[in-house]
């Protein structure tokens, strides 16, 4: 099924590049689909009824990300659904 395709595909590279633009506040559809699509408990993440732990390792994700606006800081920061908190992983 295309779920286990496209999680073959994120298991067979190296590392992971999303190139996002910003659309009403989230991410465009398509990515959303694409992100529902491989994020799978058992198979692309662990849930044991308190943590999540990841399960596709030894590979680095880049996301990013690109604004139409002057950025959402101050008080609209809480509008921005795609990176509504800092990377530091
Ligand atoms: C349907 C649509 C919705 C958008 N919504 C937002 C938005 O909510 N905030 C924002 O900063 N930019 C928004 N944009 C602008 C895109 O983020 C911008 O077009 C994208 O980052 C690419 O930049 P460019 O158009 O200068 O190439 C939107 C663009 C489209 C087409």
């Amino acid at each position: 099924m295309l779920s286990d395709e496209l999680i073959a595909e994120i298991e067979a590279a190296d590392d992971i590049l999303i190139t996002v633009p910003m659309y009403n506040f989230g991410v465009p559809s398509a990515l959303k689909a694409w992100i529902d699509q491989i994020v799978r408990v058992g198979r692309t993440f662990s849930f044991d009824g308190q943590n999540f732990g990841g399960l596709v390792t030894g590979k680095r994700a880049f996301i990013v990300i690109a604004y139409g606006a002057a950025g959402y800081a101050g008080d609209f920061k809480p509008a921005d659904f795609v990176a509504p908190i800092s990377f530091s992983y």
